[in-house]
């Protein structure tokens, strides 16, 4: 049955929906062991790769990052062109009905602290972002993150140069999704720039600014300053309680100016008593790295660009840490790898805070043209060799590596 909400059709819907459910028409060419302490790279076409993996990892995925084909129209090393040509040909339906059981599965995969990052471009966002709330259900939804991946002015269009692309994250369960956290940028640090006894600190005014909105008495009081006089909140209200105030005293400030006025401030420190530096949510606009840093790290990795406008690692990196904590052993799943950008990232990310996060990685064995690497499956194990070789040189000891590859069933006798 059909869901009576409001949902996005289109005429391939119903078979894209039961297409999810069809046993897989090939299977691996070994037997699928789960093993936490392995990546794994799957060789083949995602959509029998995910009904073979699910038995075996259904909800056990915390972080699903995917980069699938935004039905440009201009892919060259694979397929990018949706539906037929011309007026008649609905593309968009074609790329749904590509998506759709995908997602649907995808689904299956997450935890219920899980969360699904998939990029995509202006082109398929309003019909993705239908499809998704249809999946995950709306309130769901954890935010279309904006990522600026190019600063320079290109080409690309006559009225306005396109910069950006997104990036919708949608939580399994939105009330089980633990807060995202990220580390201060070096340049937020030195706004710490007072010491006391606990430490580093910067000072936030006390009086709250911004909207005037629903005050609340307890927040407007008089405070008494040091030399007895009176100091009356400067807006419509402070942001902590009179009691909280007397009970937290110590982390209270109050200065006079030279025209004898007096300002409070809280201390915000660096660190807690723990002596865990303070971390930040991360922001919906991200400009931290570009596609030409994808294509430069793809140069230092092979000495080449071998596959054309990859993710910069740094970014899938980013991700996967605002949503797994430091040190993690979080499972991360790719089902659209292409160059393994992916890959690199928990791999990076491992190195960096002790984690052991593995990654399941599909992507299908699409021909290509290089002397080296015959498909662009094979250019993503060359990433995650060459990923693993850099970090070993420098003391760090990746999780091994299993290949599984699809093969037809076997013809009956
Ligand atoms: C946009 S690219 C991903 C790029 C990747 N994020 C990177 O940084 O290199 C999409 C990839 O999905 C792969 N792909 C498309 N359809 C697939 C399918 N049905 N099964 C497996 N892989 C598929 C394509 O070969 C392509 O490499």
């Amino acid at each position: 049955m059909e869901s009576p909400r409001t949902h996005i059709d289109w005429p391939g819907r119903p078979a894209a929906w039961l297409s999810a459910s069809e046993p897989p028409q090939s299977t691996f060419d070994q037997e699928f062991r789960p093993d936490p302490l392995r990546h794994t790279l799957v060789c083949g076409d995602n959509l029998d790769a995910l009904k073979l993996l699910l038995p075996s990892l259904e909800r056990k995925i915390r972080v699903i990052y995917i980069d699938p084909p935004y039905n440009t129209g201009n892919g060259l090393l694979y397929n990018d062109r949706f539906g037929s040509r011309g007026r008649d040909g609905d593309r968009h339906g074609a790329w749904l009905s590509m998506m759709a059981p995908r997602l649907l599965l995808a689904w299956r995969f997450l935890r219920e602290d899980g969360v699904f990052f998939v990029s995509i471009d202006d082109r398929e966002l309003p019909r993705l972002r239908m499809l998704c709330d249809e999946i995950f259900g709306e309130d769901n939804l954890v935010s279309t993150v904006i990522w600026r991946k190019k600063v320079v002015r290109g080409r690309g269009n006559r009225h306005i140069l396109p910069q950006t692309e997104y990036i919708l994250a949608y939580a399994r369960d939105i009330n089980a999704l633990p807060p995202f956290r990220e580390n201060l940028t070096p340049r937020m640090k030195t706004e710490y720039g007072h010491h006391d006894e606990r430490g580093p600190y910067k000072k936030i005014p006390l009086a709250k600014s911004g909207t005037r909105q629903s005050p609340r008495p307890n927040l407007f009081y008089t405070l008494m300053a040091p030399d007895g006089s009176d100091i009356p909140c400067p807006t419509h209200q402070w942001r902590w309680s009179r009691e909280t105030v007397e009970r937290r005293r110590d982390e209270i400030l109050m200065e006079k100016n030279r025209k004898g006025r007096w300002t409070v401030y809280t201390k915000q420190y660096l660190r807690s008593p723990e002596g865990e530096e303070r971390k930040r949510t991360p922001e919906s606009y991200y400009d931290r790295v570009t596609t030409s840093d994808g294509t430069s790290e793809m140069k230092e990795l092979f000495g080449e660009v071998v596959l054309d406008f990859p993710k910069p690692s740094r970014l899938i990196r980013d991700l996967i840490s605002w949503a797994t904590p430091q040190g993690s052993s979080d499972p991360v799943m790719d089902f659209f790898a292409g160059s393994g950008s992916t890959a690199q990232a928990v791999l990076e990310l491992n190195a960096q805070d002790g984690g052991s996060r593995p990654f399941y990685l599909v992507q299908s064995d699409d021909p290509i043209s290089h002397p080296e690497f015959r498909s662009i499956y094979e250019i993503c194990r060359g990433r995650v060799e060459r990923v693993v070789k850099r970090l070993e040189k420098t003391g760090h000891s990746p999780l091994a590596l299993k290949e599984y590859r699809l093969v037809d069933y076997p013809l009956k006798p």
